[in-house]
């Protein structure tokens, strides 16, 4: 397709190019289906064996793709309705879903995602990162929320195949990635209290760039929100549950009204650790220590934020997986970043708590760890550096 990849950002609005070529392409062929339709008049009359021979196959090539949800131009869709038969589906072009008004995941909220990406690498493959990770955190999932897990290997498989029937979506190196969305819900309809009688996995995705307004590594501002907690201990934060990311908007909308991009939330047993961002994990650095809250079970286990320990560690910082106090962030922290497939590594330029503004860095440039962490990380990601872990999958 003809897209402006210099125009992509993270969100709806990053499918202005790709649905723009769309619909070009849709008018293209509503002109040729006119011009088809009536050769085909004169067809019909001629040879009528013929004629239903075509417009069988035609129905097939005009199955309705949606124009104003277009993100891929397909999609991964798969059901489970057996624990014999397990999860059966394919690739299919992408569309819409249709549910029962019913369904368990419209009334009760049955239903996971994960976040990837798939980038084209300095190798020239299509690469993925990590992908058994991301299956297996859906299925721990799955387990939290009484679903059925999907297969790590059909997991995977299922990711590969949608990346490879869009592999025109993956924008070039260095412009974005092709992002990708593993959905699993309970879609069967039931009306007390319980798990669906089936399920849908659909892997779909759009081209993406930037998450944060500004650009990759432009710092952004956060705001430490004092009125609500995003989890609470023994509940379910560390599930990436649907469910976890409506209640965030509220505060996050808020945030971005008074200029901030997002929020931090704080633990809430004791109202004064940092937990994490509405989409993000976070880090805190000082000198060569680099502090990230502990997986207590509210934290969301991201497989940035693995990797980026990991990353860290190798490179001599002393990474612990510790509480880090709100009020030491905002007086001692030489750094502050976040961590997320979409969000990648971003720099924090300032953290404000009780109308109390602190500011790392010099305004408006990344900070140096987070800085160097972000390359070591989206090198090894995109083959430009060794990697030594086995983390990065070639998708053919
Ligand atoms: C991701 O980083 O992939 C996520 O799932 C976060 C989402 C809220 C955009």
């Amino acid at each position: 397709p003809d897209i402006d990849w210099d125009s992509l950002s993270f969100g709806i609005e990053n499918c202005a190019p790709v649905s723009r070529w769309w619909l070009e392409k849709k008018k293209e062929e509503g002109r040729e289906k006119e011009k088809r339709t009536r050769s085909r008049d004169v067809e019909r009359r001629e040879n009528p064996e013929k004629e239903a021979h075509l417009s069988s196959l035609f129905s097939f090539l005009l199955f309705p793709l949606s124009t104003t949800s277009l993100l891929l131009q397909f999609m991964y869709r798969a059901r489970w309705s057996s624990a014999d038969q397990g999860y059966q589906g394919s690739v299919v072009p992408y569309a819409p879903l249709q549910l029962d008004p019913s369904a368990q995941v419209l009334n009760y909220g049955q239903s996971v995602f994960e976040g990837m990406k798939a980038q084209r690498s300095a190798k020239d493959n299509i690469v993925l990162f990590r992908p058994d990770r991301n299956a297996a955190r859906c299925a721990a999932g799955a387990a939290r929320l009484s679903m059925p897990a999907v297969p790590e290997e059909q997991f995977v498989k299922a990711v590969k195949e949608t990346v490879k029937a869009n592999a025109a979506w993956v924008p070039p190196r260095g412009k974005g990635s092709l992002y990708l969305r593993p959905l699993l819900m309970g879609t069967g309809p039931i009306l007390g209290l319980g798990p669906a009688p089936y399920y849908d996995f659909v892997v779909f995705g759009a081209a993406v760039g930037a998450y944060f307004k500004g650009g990759q590594l432009t710092p952004i501002d956060l705001v430490v929100e004092e009125q609500f907690h995003r989890a609470a201990p023994r509940g379910m934060g560390g599930t990436k549950a649907a469910g976890n990311y409506s209640p965030v908007l509220v505060t996050q909308l808020a945030a971005k009204k008074a200029g901030f991009a997002d929020v931090v939330y704080l633990d809430a047993k004791h109202d004064k650790f940092l937990e994490e961002v509405s989409s993000c994990n976070i880090f805190v650095v000082r000198g060569k220590r680099i502090s990230t809250p502990p997986l207590s079970g509210s934290i969301l286990p991201g497989v940035t934020r693995a990797s980026v320990i990991e990353l860290a560690r190798s490179k001599g910082y002393d990474v612990r997986e510790e509480p880090v106090d709100v009020t030491a962030a905002m007086e001692e922290a030489d750094e502050v970043f976040t961590t997320g497939t979409a969000v990648v590594v971003s720099p924090v330029g300032s953290l404000t708590f009780r109308g109390n503004k602190k500011q790392y860095g010099e305004k408006g440039k990344p900070t140096p760890v987070a800085l160097e962490l972000y390359e070591a990380l989206t090198g090894l990601q995109q083959e430009a550096i060794e990697d030594p872990y086995g983390w990065v999958v070639p998708v053919a």
